[in-house]
């Protein structure tokens, strides 16, 4: 099945063609690295799929059905309840815990604060974090930080989960058990794409895809990796 289809995707700030035609699909269960050098558009293509941005030009398809751009209840419904992201800064809210962090998201849903709470715990759990579902964001390492905001990306069990540099602020020890924690998603089957400057960890996924200057230059299967 396909997940995520893009046609023709172009983006433009003012005359500058930041994106210049992208044609892609994501189809269910791959795990999908972008990579490519910085200012190639990486960030601006996987906001564009993550509905997060309109293309100035082309279609994107979720799940075969086209968005509209220009609905945005729908739009935010599409990506509260099938899309999960990570970004490089955890963008954790300082103020709560753990298991509050991950319970937002939940509530916004209109389920109960109790069943809320339960997920929460069940998903930090689920990452290693079982001890530490009441520290405040401070109070953990960058990588404890890093998995806490994906157990936020998981809280509506997204089909897809969008990563932009997601170790890009994390140590070698961090970014392995970051990394360790998204190839155990994907062999549960969640679908991913994510953005990494880092090759070793793009050699680990199902599928590289290499941009330049607004293009997809290379897509390639790691079967067949010539890297
Ligand atoms: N809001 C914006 N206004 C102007 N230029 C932008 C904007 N967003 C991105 N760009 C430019 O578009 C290009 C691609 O950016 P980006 O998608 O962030 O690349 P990457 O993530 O690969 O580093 C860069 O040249 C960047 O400077
Ligand atoms: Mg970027």
């Amino acid at each position: 099945m396909i997940v995520i289809k893009t046609e023709k995707i172009k983006k433009k700030i003012k005359n500058y063609e930041i994106l210049k035609g992208i044609d892609f699909q994501v189809e269910k269960g791959e795990f999908v690295s972008i990579i490519g050098a910085s200012g190639s558009g990486k960030s601006s293509f996987l906001y564009i799929i993550g509905l997060l941005d309109p293309p100035t030009e082309g279609e994107v398809y979720f799940k075969g059905s086209k968005i509209d751009f220009k609905n945005q209840p729908k739009l935010a419904d599409i990506r509260n309840r099938h899309l999960g992201f990570v970004f490089q800064f955890h963008y954790l809210l300082p103020e709560f815990n753990a298991y509050e962090n991950v319970m937002i998201p939940i509530i916004k849903q209109g389920i109960s604060r109790k069943k809320a709470k339960e997920r929460a715990v069940y998903l930090l759990e689920h990452l290693g974090l079982g001890d530490k579902i009441e520290r405040k964001p401070y109070e953990m390492s960058g990588g404890e930080q890093q998995r806490v905001a994906i157990a936020r990306a998981l809280a509506n069990n997204p089909d897809v989960i969008l990563a932009d540099e997601p170790t890009g602020n994390l140590d070698s020890k961090n970014t392995e058990i970051v990394m360790e924690t998204f190839l155990k998603l994907n062999n549960k089957g969640i679908t991913i794409v994510m953005v990494t400057h880092e090759m070793d960890l793009a050699q680990r996924t199902s599928r590289i895809v290499e941009m330049k200057d607004g293009q997809i230059i290379k897509d390639v299967l790691s079967a067949d990796l010539r890297y």
